[in-house]
């Protein structure tokens, strides 16, 4: 696109730019983005200027599940990306552990059919571990990235020679024992868990743990020379909340204890680590279900942006930091041109209220999931717009 293309969306206010925030002027050729000086025209056809708010490249979640098919009715691509659009997400990749199981190539091209019809944010699918390496290179063309539950490492093999990007589940089966008892979680599933599952990669090239939730997995995955996500949920709450929330916060891995927690945010505030969300939701019914059979998992897109800039504004940790860890680090490895707000870059931005506090109201969420370990807490940070490529999809409470 040359500049002389005419501007879809733009924004004329304070934005993140090279780590600090600056005047200036964002405008949309086709989906890529221009930035121009505070002076510039905004000559668009819609034109976002608004006091008080700041324009953050898109954020971007590299581990979610939309769901969709045979399990719709937890959550599908549609009702999960408006609850991405809610949370300033712009791209996410959903994970295979659906119905049917993405791990084959037939199931891997549904999947991505059923997303492109239905996703309003970019949406990208990983692939399961499939049975041959026959298929892994088939389904490489279409994934973007495999991905390893604890019930695939008995089949690594399979994924030998694939160069791409594996992500990884870290929770070592013969480490893990549920409780039926609420708050015990975090100790029934060990935190010992994690570093002996990394170890089983140490062979691999190129290798993402997700959800680490123990100081004891940062510690292996760092040894190893790995990268790795942290979820805001294992870096906010505690089994304490387990305790009380039951099912409502149940997850694996499971929230650990406050001493864990607390080196965890320590240690992500040192490092170059990534968060992503884990978004897992499940029916309201499912979670009604007696402790020990409810399902692991909550939904965390609409949550996520606002934990972090809580953050923020307690002076934990910095603006630059929030858009390093949940933007411009997940968009570099999964090779997006998002992350940044550079010309050349996709025009893909959310425009936010730093100044707004909100609470944790669930049953007004977009997910399908209506239900929230954070429920009830005042976080800061209001997402007024989300646009995806130049379009505007989201606005002050209307999707497009
Ligand atoms: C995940 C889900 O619901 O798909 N749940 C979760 O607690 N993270 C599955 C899983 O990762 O075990
Ligand atoms: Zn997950």
């Amino acid at each position: 696109m040359t500049s002389r293309s005419p501007c879809g969306t733009g924004y004329k206010g304070t934005i993140f730019y090279k780590g600090e925030l600056t005047e200036a002027t964002l405008l949309s050729r086709g989906e890529v983005l221009e930035v121009r000086g505070p002076a510039a025209p905004c000559d668009c056809e819609v034109c976002l200027e608004m006091g008080g708010t700041v324009a953050l490249p898109g954020m971007v979640d590299i581990h979610v599940h939309l769901r969709g098919l045979l399990l719709s009715h937890k959550e599908d691509p549609r009702t999960g990306s408006r609850a991405a659009l809610r949370g300033g997400v712009v791209a996410v990749a959903d994970m295979p552990n659906t119905l049917p199981k993405v791990n084959t190539p037939e199931n891997l091209k549904l999947k991505v059919e059923e997303l492109g019809k239905k996703c309003l944010v970019d949406c990208y699918a990983y692939a399961g571990v499939p049975g041959s390496p026959e298929e892994v290179k088939l389904m490489s063309r279409l994934a973007v990235g495999f991905k390893v539950y604890p019930e695939d490492y008995d089949k690594l093999h399979v994924l030998e020679g694939y160069e791409g990007l594996v992500v990884v589940h870290p929770e070592h089966p013969d480490y893990v024992k549920e409780s039926p008892e609420p708050g015990e979680r975090a100790f029934s599933r060990s935190p010992e868990a994690e570093p002996k599952a990394m170890e089983l990669f140490r062979s691999f090239k190129k290798v993402h743990f997700t959800h680490v939730s123990t100081p004891e997995g940062v510690r292996k995955a760092k040894d190893l020379g790995f990268s790795y996500d942290v979820t805001p949920h294992h870096l906010l709450l505690t089994n304490e909340v387990e305790r009380r929330k039951k099912c409502k916060a149940k997850v694996n891995p499971p929230l650990r204890d406050e001493a864990r927690r607390a080196e965890l945010l320590e240690l992500f505030l040192e490092d170059e680590a990534i968060v992503a969300t884990d978004h897992a939701p499940h029916a309201i019914w499912e979670k009604e279900l007696p402790f020990p059979e409810c399902p692991p998992g909550f939904p965390g897109l609409e949550t996520a942006l606002p934990s972090l800039l809580t953050l923020y504004k307690r002076g934990v940790m910095s603006l630059e930091k929030v858009v390093k860890a949940y933007s411009e680090l997940p968009a570099d490895l999964l090779g997006l041109r998002l992350g940044r707000l550079e010309s050349g870059f996709l025009a893909s931005f959310t425009v936010v209220d730093l100044n707004s506090r909100w609470r944790v109201e669930p049953w007004e969420f977009e997910t399908k999931a209506k239900y929230s370990p954070f429920e009830g807490m005042e976080l800061w940070g209001e997402v007024v717009a989300t646009v995806v490529r130049g379009k505007m999809r989201y606005f002050a409470g209307e999707f497009y």
